[in-house]
């Protein structure tokens, strides 16, 4: 049995004041919850706050990024033993915004994957295909890439602790979620590859999350599928209130 997660990416939103008035009343809402991991990823500037905010409640906290060496001049950059030490538990590595925006290649995930594993921290792995992907049928093609590439090295043992995101990038912030079906579709693939290149222990207990316009209204369809272990949610996990509900429908199948 693979316990649910569900993780609220915050991106660029919420001041320090705002991300401790969340997590208030958020840890409220979500205390008698029980059978799923409860992650949200601030900003860094609000992350130690809300680790602090979160104190004995069940919300862990994560990053969004990180750097894969251990300290040096990288302005602007953060690292795993920096995270860890801020109190995070969890590092999305390879976000989509990342890799368009900033360039990110599976050649960056991989590393950062690497040093976020030797920093005690669990790798929320994001990978997905665009709309021109799917369209030209390249989606499976895409994704065996991304999983191929980032992951290339790991240990049996180190995929098993792994969590994987699949966000078709056509579904972020657009509200056009991807079909219960077409979510079962990618992740059964991604398990089978899993399986193939890593083994059975592996590709049982991973877990891979759905991302892509999930809201209060989507999550129990898309939670019904077999291999859709819970979800990555961006902009309905900014509201405690919608929050707490895609915690609550997402803990069950
Ligand atoms: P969204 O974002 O829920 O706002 O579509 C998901 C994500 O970017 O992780």
């Amino acid at each position: 049995m693979r316990t649910p997660i569900i993780a609220g990416n915050w991106k660029m939103y919420k001041t320090v004041h705002e991300a401790i008035a969340f997590t208030k009343e958020f840890r409220q809402l979500v205390k008698d919850v029980h059978g799923v991991e409860v992650v949200v990823a601030p900003p860094f500037t609000a992350l130690h706050a809300v680790v602090e905010a979160a104190r004995s409640s069940p919300v862990a906290v994560a990053g969004q990024n990180l750097h894969w060496e251990r300290d040096g001049a990288f302005t602007g950059e953060v690292s795993a033993a920096m995270l860890h030490e801020a109190g995070a538990e969890y590092v999305i590595i390879g976000h989509s915004e990342r890799r368009r925006l900033f360039g990110e290649t599976d050649g960056n995930v991989n590393r950062k994957v690497v040093a976020a594993l030797a920093g005690e921290l669990t790798p929320i792995v994001c990978i997905g295909e665009t709309l021109e992907e799917r369209e030209s049928s390249r989606t499976l093609d895409v994704l065996d890439r991304q999983i191929k590439e980032g992951l290339d090295g790991l240990s049996a043992s180190q995929v098993a602790g792994l969590v994987i995101a699949y966000e078709p990038v056509w579904a972020i912030g657009t509200g056009r979620n991807a079909t219960p079906q077409q979510a079962q579709e990618a992740h059964a693939h991604i398990r089978g590859r899993v399986r193939q290149w890593f083994g059975a222990e592996a590709a049982d207990k991973c877990r891979i999350l759905y991302g892509g316009s999930v809201k209060p209204d989507n999550i129990r369809d898309l939670r019904a599928q077999p291999d859709v272990d819970g979800a990555l949610v961006g902009g309905a996990s900014l509201d405690p209130k919608g929050f707490s509900a895609i915690v609550r429908d997402g803990s069950r199948r």
